[in-house]
């Protein structure tokens, strides 16, 4: 019996790579996004702003997958400042998205995965939950409002059988970091100082952090919930001495 997966953000990056890897798996794989790809996958265009657009997406991909087992709850969009920084129209949109685009695909998702005999969602957190970065005010309020929702839904669906958990990429190689990279004054510094950030000296990659979601998401995690899996190289949990 294959699994079935629905996987937001699915178009790009993260969520591409995590589709692309769970459709190796054996999985059927629908992907919402504002733009959806298309084969192997089922595109479903959606807004996670949007309620009665997640609604529609989720009850779609249901139909077409024939259920769902799997959520990766993975759109998101990024910010930078200081408190300071960014208005309270953007605050609004980027909590809108990045947390509550989560609640509500969550919500339309679970009828369908209390039907499932191996339910689970993984939402995508950040380092920015648990390290604190600069210039990311707004953004890592909402990844630390996405941990806390990971435990806190996991704790409400355990007995119903939804393992939930999250991953915490550290800074990925996706076309969004691509984007930050090409807005920065000198983007080869730029480049360097984020590889330098993270003990392995590099960014991670899009396959990394899917071959996480992928081991959350499967029943060999099945004893496994409520947990933040680091995928950061090493940069939540190393304290190394300078190298001269
Ligand atoms: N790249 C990193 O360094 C990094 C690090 C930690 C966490 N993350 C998280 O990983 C996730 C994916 O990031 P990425 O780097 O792959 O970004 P990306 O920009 O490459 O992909 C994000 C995808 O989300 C979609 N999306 C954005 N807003 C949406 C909306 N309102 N409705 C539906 N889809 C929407 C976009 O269309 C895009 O396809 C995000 O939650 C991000 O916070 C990224």
């Amino acid at each position: 019996m294959s699994l079935k997966a629905v996987v937001t953000g699915g178009g790009s990056g993260i969520g591409l790579a995590a589709a692309t890897l769970l459709a190796e798996r054996g999985m059927k794989v629908a992907c919402l996004d504002l733009n959806p790809p298309g084969e192997p996958f089922i595109g479903i265009k959606a807004d996670v702003t949007d309620d009665a657009s997640v609604r529609t997406a989720v009850a779609e991909a249901a139909e077409r997958l024939g259920g769902i087992d799997v959520l990766v709850n993975n759109a998101g969009i990024g910010a930078q400042g200081t408190v300071e920084d960014n208005p309270d129209s953007e605050w609004h949109q980027v909590f809108d998205v990045n947390v509550v685009g989560m609640v509500r695909v969550a919500r339309a998702a679970l009828p369908y995965l209390r039907r499932s005999e191996h339910a689970a969602i993984v939402n995508t957190c950040s380092i920015a939950a648990t390290a604190g970065l600069p210039q990311r005010a707004l953004y890592s309020a909402t990844k630390g409002a996405v941990l806390s929702l990971t435990l806190a839904m996991a704790a409400d669906h355990i007995r119903e059988g939804i393992r939930v958990n999250c991953v915490n990429p550290g800074t990925a190689d996706t076309p969004w970091v691509g984007r930050l990279l090409d807005a920065a004054p000198d983007p080869e510094a730029e480049r360097a100082a984020l590889n330098a950030r993270q003990p392995m000296g590099r960014l991670v990659s899009a396959e990394e952090v899917a071959a996480a979601i992928a081991y959350l998401a499967g029943p060999e995690a099945g004893a496994t919930t409520g947990t933040a899996l680091a995928v950061d190289g090493g940069m939540q949990g190393l304290r190394l001495r300078p190298t001269s």
